[in-house]
């Protein structure tokens, strides 16, 4: 990028009416991040460190959510995107140089479309340059007008415009530009509100550049999905869709085999190594990082994890866990917030793991839960163990070390300590710690009465005759 000193204002102060929501449209997400969070990531990638941030409508919300990588203008009431741009501009007062204005509800622009604005706009020395694209039916968008020679001369909105002008006109002003800041600072305490909405108009600014006889660049854009509005919830599935596509394309790309891209949604910060297979019907999404040679899904959801080269997911929830190299998980487990799996451990069919971790090569494969606890390496859980971590008043920890074995149906009653080498009797109550190579085993001795089984029927049946007689 040129080395000039960019600044940025995003318009999101709107209400969004038509997403018919609490939430402020800004904060709607697009593949797992807010849209207006994507309008700054989109201007970081030029360089704008921190942009002006324009919010009205769920302003505490918004700030709360976006923090402090923005400067915030609150506009109370909504009175146009000139207005809008008015509050912000106090925040402009020490820069000098190119003004990128973008609007926050547009998830699809990309730092690329940025660049290529800001770029033309210095390489034309403009004192606006407009982006825009031309559509088979601009109805409700604001048209751009061109002299005969081509250069623009205003922006007439669809509301203002007359019947000529919307039926000819399929130039459309996308509402994201680039202006010198002198000019705009300048020419913003003039506009006025005359016209069919009793709005400030961002717009208005570019006839009057032009009337001054500075050069206005329009800057067309071939892709109009590139900055498709969302007013609604059905746009919003929509972009988040072709985002979506994009970053499957992105992975595939980079060496990942994205088996199903139609049910297959990996979020935008998500890290993805060579040669790992995503099966269909998989939702990989926050910080998530995945090594290579991983078999994940299908059928998986993993939230904030970090999975190791090697790995296996297969049919599995997990959320905020650590996968080593070479662990598996499933089918059918779950992995709840701080659960640790060692190098190649294995964690099986229908076990939950929380707050837990299990050293190399240890395993629970079938019917578990492990909570709060520490399983060592090569230690094997036996199907059907419980850790009572919780006794109705406060989480209690189970630490069982390396090589130790517990038999399946065991129930551990934290807090209890569990020896290396231990060995645990299937089916036993422990609540006593075990030192290490002992054997434990807490459960009722079995009697065997020889014969009784024969006996028992065999009374039955004389019974059964004589009632019956
Ligand atoms: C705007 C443009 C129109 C363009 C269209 C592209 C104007 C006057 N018109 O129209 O030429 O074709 O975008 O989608 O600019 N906002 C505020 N404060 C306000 C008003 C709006 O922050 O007082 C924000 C909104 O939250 C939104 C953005 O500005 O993110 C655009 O506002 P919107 O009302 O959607 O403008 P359009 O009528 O669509
Ligand atoms: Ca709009």
């Amino acid at each position: 990028m040129p080395s000039v000193d960019i600044a940025g204002i995003i318009l999101a102060a709107g209400k969004g009416t038509r997403m018919k929501s609490a939430l402020p449209k800004g904060l709607f997400e697009v593949c797992g991040i807010p849209m207006a969070e994507l309008a700054g990531r989109a201007m970081r990638e030029v360089g704008i460190e921190r942009p002006i941030m324009v919010i009205g409508h769920g302003r505490d919300q918004m700030e709360e959510t976006l923090g402090d990588r923005y400067m915030y203008a609150v506009q109370d009431e909504q009175h146009g995107t000139g207005h809008a741009v008015q509050i912000a501009a106090p925040l402009l007062s020490c820069h000098d140089g190119p003004v990128l204005v973008v609007p926050g509800d547009a998830p699809l622009i990309s730092g690329d479309d940025l660049k290529k604005l800001l770029e033309l706009h210095l390489a034309r020395n403009a004192k606006c340059t407009v982006a825009t694209v031309t559509v088979p039916d601009a109805t409700g968008y604001g048209r751009v007008l061109r002299d005969s020679s081509g250069n623009i001369v205003s922006i007439v909105e669809h509301k203002d415009a007359d019947e000529v002008t919307r039926r000819t006109l399929c130039e459309i002003n996308t509402a994201v530009y680039c202006f010198d800041c002198k000019t705009l600072v300048g020419l913003l305490p003039r506009l006025g509100n005359d016209n069919a909405q009793r709005e400030y108009y961002l717009t208005d600014l570019i006839e009057m550049i032009a009337k001054e006889g500075e050069h206005v660049e329009g800057c067309l854009f071939s892709d109009p999905q590139s900055f498709m509005g969302i007013n609604d919830r059905w746009q919003l599935a929509q972009a988040a869709s072709i985002l979506r596509q994009r970053v499957l394309r992105e992975h595939a790309l980079a060496g990942v085999t994205i088996v199903d891209p139609a049910t297959t949604y990996i979020g935008l910060e998500v890290e993805i190594g060579e040669d790992t297979t995503v099966a269909p019907m998989t939702s990989i999404s926050g910080l998530t990082r995945i090594g290579r040679d991983c078999q994940i899904g299908p059928s998986s959801d993993i939230n904030d994890c970090d999975i190791g080269d090697g790995c296996l997911v297969l049919m599995s929830r997990l959320d905020h866990s650590i996968m080593k190299n070479g662990a598996k998980c499933g089918p059918f487990a779950h992995l709840r917030s701080g659960a640790v799996i060692g190098e190649r451990a294995k964690i099986g069919n229908y076990v939950e793991v929380k707050k837990s971790e299990f050293g190399e090569k240890a395993s629970a494969a079938h019917l578990a839960y492990i909570g709060d606890s520490t399983v060592g390496a090569g230690t094997n859980v036996g199907a059907g163990t419980i850790t009572c971590n919780y006794d109705g008043f406060s989480k209690n920890r189970t630490e069982i070390g390396a090589n130790a074995f517990i038999g399946s149906n065991s129930t551990l009653i934290a807090p209890v300590t569990i020896g290396e080498g231990a060995f645990i009797a299937a089916g036993s109550v422990i609540n006593k710690d075990v030192p290490p190579n002992a054997m434990a085993i807490g459960r009722g001795r079995q009697e065997v009465k020889e014969e009784w089984a024969e006996q028992w029927r065999q009374r039955k049946k004389a019974e059964k005759k004589s009632t019956a007689s």
